[in-house]
């Protein structure tokens, strides 16, 4: 089981848009895929379609992390009604705010590790949302991560904002985590036109080079109107879902390369 945070320093760049992006493409691959939900925006869950009923969640697991009781926190995507294959979902909680602080206890940033533990065989691929801050939550989530994504727009302070995650990701794995490592930047909401998203795009690669992940994703429509219904983007009609969806192969493959994750293909 590999598992992948998508992260940044702010909120509305892409975060859970990537996340779904990611989690339509691995389950149309077949990979066992869980998404967790880490954002107390909790806006994976509603994407994935999931009927929240008298499930426990994540704010439940973070509390008392007993292993008998992450299945109950976990439950199928909607994705699931239509097409086959495995993609569940760790259950997101505005409760889940309370463990979002600055300073977390040695035992407390290992909390997401011990609740993945639980179901380490079950999945292949694990895809943690992770809330727009540096706190206590994203660092559970790095703490139990193979890599990192970092997600931003080409704007202003983009390369200032991915510097200071990825120096925050590097000491995580010199202090707490050895394993976990930068997967790279993930450019989202790109308008191809737009002279200025160039000019932020050749300073992230200059200042990042091949960490800076191919395709840059750009905007459409198509990403909305898929999430608005809750419905895997590699199932929406139309063009533009679809050259989204290769996109979304594409950084896929670059994730399976990267934590070197066998697929049913290469089986
Ligand atoms: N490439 C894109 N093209 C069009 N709309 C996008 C794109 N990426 C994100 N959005 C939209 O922007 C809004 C914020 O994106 P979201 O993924 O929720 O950001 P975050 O999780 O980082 O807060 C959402 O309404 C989403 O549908
Ligand atoms: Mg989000």
């Amino acid at each position: 089981m590999r598992v992948i945070s998508l992260s940044s320093l702010k909120g509305g760049v892409g975060k859970t848009t990537v996340t779904l992006g990611l989690a339509s493409a691995a389950f149309a691959r077949g990979l066992k895929t869980l998404v967790v939900d880490m954002d107390p925006q909790s806006d994976a869950s509603t994407g994935m379609d999931v009927i929240v009923g008298r499930h426990l969640n994540i704010s439940h697991l973070l509390a008392s992390p007993r292993s008998s009781q992450v299945k109950n926190a976990i439950v199928p995507s909607g994705w699931t009604r239509s097409h086959k294959g495995t993609v569940d979902v760790l259950l997101g909680s505005p409760s889940a705010m309370a463990f979002d602080s600055p300073s977390l206890t040695k035992r407390e940033i290992w909390r997401l590790e011990e609740i993945l533990a639980a179901v380490e065989d079950d999945y292949d691929i694990v895809l943690i949302d992770c809330p727009p801050s540096l706190n206590g939550l994203t660092r559970m989530a790095w703490t139990a991560s193979d890599r990192v994504a970092v997600v931003t727009e080409p704007g202003l302070f983009s390369v200032a904002a991915t510097q200071r995650a990825f120096r925050a990701v590097d000491e995580l794995r010199r202090g707490v985590s050895p394993r976990l490592q930068p997967l790279g930047v993930i450019v989202n909401r790109v308008r191809p036109q737009s002279i200025e998203h160039q000019y932020r795009i050749d300073e992230l690669k200059q200042m990042f080079g091949a960490l800076v992940l191919q395709p840059e994703l750009p905007e459409r429509a198509a990403l909305q109107q898929a999430q608005g219904a809750a419905s895997p983007l590699h199932v929406w009609p139309g063009e533009s879902a679809e050259e989204m969806a290769m996109n979304f192969d594409l950084i896929l493959d670059r994730v399976i390369r990267s934590v070197q994750l066998a697929t049913p293909e290469s089986a």
